[in-house]
């Protein structure tokens, strides 16, 4: 589901990158022909900066939904479509909804969510992901189960599978909504 520390490694770089042409200040001050510093220049360099700084948090509104919230959605749609599929012995149901918990499609997540996750998760971090890990392997063996058309085992494994959910959301989901939705 969510694959942090990897990608905001990339991110750290990527910016790292973006950011150091930037960094060597006083070489890159405008300067007129005869060496002084070109004011004219500097000013409008200066609103270009606040420009962007301006328009950043605009685009990131706090109000709209976190993306980890739409694939917990999408997580509960597939265990309604798992328990359906059990009811009815639709193993091919149960195996495919089983592989859309171990991908669930989500939109893209914003530079601006993984950095507020991030935060919030803290040294968290790696407890967070091991659940998620956890989630993801029970959900492999539901596929497995369901795929050998076996009752008993699909339902056991289904009940492990819950079980792993339970365990994230009573560590993190209350904090969660305490950090992001007080
Ligand atoms: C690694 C942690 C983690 C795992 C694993 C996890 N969840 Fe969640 N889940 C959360 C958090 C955090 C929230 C709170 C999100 C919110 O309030 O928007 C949440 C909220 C939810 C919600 C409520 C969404 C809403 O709109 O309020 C549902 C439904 C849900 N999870 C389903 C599941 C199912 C089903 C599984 C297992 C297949 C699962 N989750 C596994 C962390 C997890």
């Amino acid at each position: 589901m969510l694959d942090l520390s990897p990608q905001t490694d990339h991110l750290v770089a990527k910016l790292d990158a973006a950011i150091a042409p930037h960094m060597d200040w006083a070489s890159r001050i405008p300067r007129c022909v005869e060496g002084r510093p070109d004011m004219r220049r500097i000013r409008h360099r200066f609103a270009a900066w606040a420009m962007v700084f301006l328009v950043i948090p605009a685009s990131a509104p706090a109000a709209e939904e976190m993306v980890l919230s739409k694939v917990m959605k999408e997580q509960g749609k597939s265990m309604q479509l798992i328990a359906g599929g059990i009811a009815r012995e639709d193993y091919e149901q149960v195996a495919k909804a089983s592989l859309a918990v171990i991908d669930p499609p989500h939109p893209p997540s914003t530079l601006a969510e993984k950095f507020r996750l991030m935060s919030f998760l803290g040294t968290n971090v790696g407890r967070f992901k091991a659940l998620d890990g956890e989630t993801k392997e029970r959900a492999t063996d539901l596929a497995n189960a369901a795929r050998a058309r076996n009752g008993e085992a699909t339902i056991a494994a289904f009940q492990r599978l819950q079980t792993s959910c339970l365990a994230c959301h009573t560590e993190f989901r209350k904090p969660f909504q305490d950090h992001f939705k007080p």
